[in-house]
């Protein structure tokens, strides 16, 4: 496992839409690595999230979590999750403002509009189907992290 280069806004790589892991991949020693190197670098830069497309992998895997972050310091605590082919469905129709930055976009914080509540599916390393319901902080950090594997970055969503 290694911490990679994050890339930059402006690199057409962030841009791209990610492929689905296939089921092929699912147990292997890449994609194990993948998630090794991912949690490696979100943890050097500090990240609360962190896609596989930021460090120039075109799939659609993501982890996030949050200990103590000096980036985030009145977040709340949230375990290390791996996201693989995730899907988002939205919960009611709350919802909530609140500020974002991303390691992809330095230097730029800004407020935006996202769910209050989300259904998020995924499967896990083995490929195992998962489902979980999130709120708050940690529905932003997931809406946030998943538009990164559609080539979204935050400030797509500002007027
Ligand atoms: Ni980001």
């Amino acid at each position: 496992m290694a911490v990679q280069t994050v890339l930059q806004e402006g690199d057409p790589r962030l841009r791209w839409r990610a492929a689905a892991v296939p089921d092929t991949a699912f147990g292997s020693a890449e994609l194990t690595r993948l998630i090794g190197d991912l949690r490696d670098t979100m943890a050097a830069f500090d990240g609360a999230g962190l896609a596989a497309p930021q460090i120039g992998v075109g799939l659609r895997v993501l982890i996030y979590g949050i200990t103590a972050n000096p980036r985030y310091p009145e977040a709340p605590p949230i375990p290390e999750t791996v996201l693989i082919n995730p899907q988002i469905t939205p919960v009611g129709h709350d919802t909530q403002l609140g500020w974002e930055g991303c390691l992809s976009v330095p230097g730029q914080r800004a407020e935006v509009e996202r769910w209050q509540r989300v259904t998020v599916q995924w499967r896990d390393l083995q490929g195992e189907p998962q489902q979980r319901e999130v709120t708050g902080f940690e529905a932003r950090v997931v809406q946030h992290e998943c538009d990164h594997l559609d080539g979204v970055l935050f400030p797509d969503h500002l007027d």
